[in-house]
């Protein structure tokens, strides 16, 4: 079996760690439960490009037990887990090429062996396989069935690539199920985001300004939880509407100039590229630390800072310090990558099982109808969606109430009035 990973001496410690992931995904668990005695995936090749993680693990063991042949890579260079790439290879036999600090060659070059593996099916979690598919490795598009997109980043790349009529296959955005984003954005970003900022740092949030550039999903569940935690929080938006939601939630709303002086964290959350620039860490106040919890590390302008320092060094691990040549210091958090995956472990297991449980059963959906498909960009049909909604509330024991029937006929009705 070809692979590319730390060190295989890991394993054990890798799989215990998966197996504790395991015991928080149940819906999951079910998906691969059926997927052993169905096989709906067989004769299937997959490359998955994802970040490495305990809960990534998980899936790939299901598609592998849904009779896929599986063959995995990092969807960053900093989040992989070493010990479960290990585990991944000499336990659950499945080619994985990803090693934690990878450089840039060496990502294009595991993405590269993930697509020698000539896969009929990808899974994206930002795009990397898809864009090769139509650039470098364009000629083997024609192989391709159809891919998935985990995340937000991904989907609009996707959604401009159909836009111009230039994508080659369809896509299900997974990330647009209401059971993937509106928990494991929220929920998922919030949680890690916090705790990657508290592991590099040992920083107390009670008290600080945390400064949240982006309202969507994963800003909101950043905002909310630094809120929790006892910061006062500053949102800057560029979208009147998110704008107007974040100061109805109850958060201070300015521009980022405006929040840029008085911010003793930053986090970026936007998918946009320069959202805290030159301008902004020159006016920083000495100590103030910045991160990114977006998908690419092109939210903060390093490039610029670096201009700005006379002087830059690693005081501990994923904190680097940089001394302005105003005398400030400003310490950026895990090279400006993804911090939730960078510094802790991504989200936890009970969230990426439904984000999970979308990607499994829209590989299926699309092995079964990939005839008619299109060159498109497709949401996960409803029903998969409600149905991971109702095996969640069961696998955590919340019931909830049916309409009656009296009920059901006043909601479909329109002559009963006041
Ligand atoms: N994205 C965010 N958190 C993740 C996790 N734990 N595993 C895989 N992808 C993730």
């Amino acid at each position: 079996m070809k692979y590319h990973v730390k060190d295989l001496k890991l394993s054990g410690k890798g799989k215990d760690r998966i197996e504790w992931a395991e015991r928080s995904m149940p819906v999951l668990r079910l998906i691969k439960n059926r997927f052993q005695k169905e096989k709906p995936l067989k004769g299937i090749r997959m490359a998955a490009c994802l970040h490495i993680t305990t809960e990534t693990a998980n899936l790939l063991i299901t598609l592998k037990a849904g009779g896929a042949d599986v063959h995995a890579c990092a969807s960053n260079p900093l989040s992989t887990q070493d010990d479960v790439a290990a585990a991944l290879v000499k336990v659950y036999g499945i080619p994985t090429y990803s090693i934690k600090g990878e450089d840039r060659k060496t990502y294009y070059k595991h993405l590269y062996s993930a697509l020698d593996a000539r896969p009929n099916i990808t899974m994206d979690d930002g795009a990397d396989l898809v864009s090769e598919l139509h650039s470098a490795r364009a000629a083997q598009a024609s192989e391709i069935i159809g891919s998935t997109e985990e995340t937000t980043t991904g989907v609009i790349r996707l959604r401009a690539m159909e836009k111009d009529d230039v994508l080659k296959f369809p896509v299900v955005a997974v990330n647009d199920a209401k059971t993937k984003h509106l928990f494991d954005n929220r929920y998922g970003t919030g949680q890690s985001t916090m705790d990657g900022i508290i592991r590099a740092t040992n920083l107390l949030i009670a008290g600080s300004t945390v400064v949240v550039p982006g309202y969507g999903w994963c800003g909101r569940g950043v905002a909310m939880r630094a809120k929790g935690l006892g910061a006062r929080v500053i949102v800057t938006e560029i979208d009147p509407m998110k704008a107007l939601e974040a100061v109805m939630d109850g958060f201070e709303v300015m521009p980022i100039a405006k929040a840029a002086p008085q911010g003793d964290v930053f986090v970026t959350l936007t998918g946009d590229i320069h959202v805290i620039r030159k301008e902004h860490f020159a006016k920083m106040k000495d100590g103030a630390v910045v991160a990114n919890s977006g998908h690419f590390n092109v939210e903060l302008d390093l490039v610029g800072l670096k201009r700005l320092s006379k002087k830059v060094r690693n005081i501990r691990d994923f904190v680097q310090e940089f001394t302005l040549k105003n005398g400030r210091k400003v310490f950026v958090l895990g090279e400006g990558r993804l911090i939730n995956l960078a510094a802790a472990e991504g989200h936890p297991a009970s969230v990426m099982d439904m984000s999970f449980a979308n990607q499994a059963l829209a590989a299926e959906y699309v092995t079964k109808n990939h005839d008619s498909m299109e060159r498109k960009v497709y949401s996960v049909p409803e029903d998969i969606d409600n149905e991971i909604a109702r095996l969640k509330l069961k696998a955590i024991g919340v019931a909830i109430d049916t309409l009656t029937a009296e009920q059901q006929h006043y909601l479909s009705s329109w002559e009963m009035g006041t």
